[in-house]
């Protein structure tokens, strides 16, 4: 690593201070204001609103024609907004050109030109600003350090791999130094094993950089790995912006539950709120349990409880502990994979339910069989409402 990025290590670290958006003396770096685009009768961006702050690495997660990268072209200054506006470090660039913007995209295909060598494909934003040549001489070397390209640089594309030529496209988005570098789908072109090495690779380079990303992906394994925070799109809206962890164990609703992995349902009926907390009773056993909840949901609304599979346990005998809430079903399937085991079982109320086992000891019997009568127990605590 050379000294320049080193330094900007130590800025980045200065100013990342654990969740900067739950803190109200920090002032966002990107504000974007209820923003619209409509094309024609259709609206792709529907009202979003979002603050990012500096030195994130925000993911935008969608599935495809949600709008993603049209909210990230207006970004850019590739496209103008129907209503709404964007402020970049306090300064209104809704108006401005994306060459007057602190702002680089890399797109959703590379866009290297073909006939040119690694060095010039790199160096072509600085020559194009008129930079003096021994200045991109040396920006090119160091680009050509961040990325670890060193050594190929006299290559064309099409002599490189798939990750080799990600890495050209992301070294020739950086060499201006925006600092806003905004991807779209940057690892969708690469095949599973080299994405996740690229994904730590990009998170490695982006904190060294202290550049704030706005990352765009339909994929949530590589949303999750890499975001500070993540915002979930449809249909042109934001369903709901939070942490990884916020975003996997306490969803929202349906939509979101089901976008991050698996998420088994029971059916429940709403008996009261109170501030922080929802009783409701479930389905087919009767049982109530209490659940945290932000907001207020009317008694007798029907509601699904959502519990992630590996928060499930599957025993045959009915657990004693009376912080767990228990119901039963029978074992439809099942499938051993060494370290762990993944049952489907029939829920009373006629759902399939998975669980995921952890099979801590060795042991050549399984403990449950196909057809089997089992309990499926969980603490309150892992289980969230789901509203209809
Ligand atoms: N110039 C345009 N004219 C008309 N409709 C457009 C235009 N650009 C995009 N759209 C529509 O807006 C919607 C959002 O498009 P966008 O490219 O933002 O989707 P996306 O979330 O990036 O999808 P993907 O994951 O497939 O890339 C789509 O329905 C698309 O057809
Ligand atoms: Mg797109």
């Amino acid at each position: 690593m050379n000294v320049e990025s080193k330094q900007h290590t130590n800025e980045n670290s200065a100013a990342w201070t654990g969740a900067p958006w739950k803190d109200p003396s920090q002032s966002p770096f990107i504000e974007i204001q209820s923003l619209h685009k409509r094309f024609g009768d259709f609206t792709a961006v529907d009202n979003i609103s979002l603050d990012i702050y500096r030195g994130e690495l925000f993911a935008i997660l969608g599935g495809s024609g949600c709008g993603k990268s049209t909210l990230l072209r207006m970004l850019a200054g590739l496209e103008a907004p129907s209503a709404g506006r964007i402020l970049i470090d306090g300064v209104d660039v809704t108006e401005l050109p994306p060459y007057d913007r602190p702002v680089n995209m890399m797109f959703q295909s590379y866009a290297v030109f073909p006939h040119m060598t690694v060095e010039k494909n790199i160096a072509y934003g600085l020559r194009k600003s008129r930079v003096a040549p021994a200045e991109i001489e040396s920006r090119v070397r160091e680009m050509l350090e961040l990325v670890q390209l060193t050594n190929l640089e006299q290559r064309k594309p099409n002599q490189l791999s798939g990750g080799q030529l990600q890495r050209v496209a992301l070294a020739r988005a950086l060499i201006k130094r925006p600092k806003v570098l905004l991807l779209d789908e940057p690892l969708a072109a690469l095949d599973k094993k080299l994405r996740e090495q690229t994904q730590f690779e990009l998170m490695n380079l982006q904190d060294q950089l202290g550049t704030t990303f706005v990352v765009v992906t339909h994929d949530q394994e590589e949303a999750m790995t890499l975001a500070t925070r993540i915002a979930v799109m449809d249909e042109g809206r934001f369903i709901q912006i939070g942490t990884p962890s916020e975003v996997y164990e306490y969803p929202r609703n349906f939509f979101v539950a089901d976008f991050f992995g698996n998420i088994n349902i029971f059916d429940a009926t709403v008996i009261s709120s109170e501030p922080g907390f929802i009783a409701v009773e479930l389905g087919a056993s009767g049982t109530r349990i209490r659940i945290q909840h932000g907001g207020v949901i009317d008694a007798g609304a029907a509601v699904m409880i959502g519990v992630r599979p590996e928060k499930l346990l599957i025993s045959k005998d009915k657990p004693t502990d009376d912080r767990y809430t228990v119901t039963r079903g029978v074992v439809e399937d099942l499938a051993y994979y060494g370290n762990r085991s993944i049952y489907r079982v029939r829920s009373q109320e006629g759902r399939i339910i998975q669980v995921s086992a952890q099979n801590s000891q060795r042991s050549v019997e399984l403990a449950m069989e196909w057809d089997d009568e089992v309990y499926l127990s969980w603490d309150s605590s892992s289980s969230v409402v789901l509203q209809k």
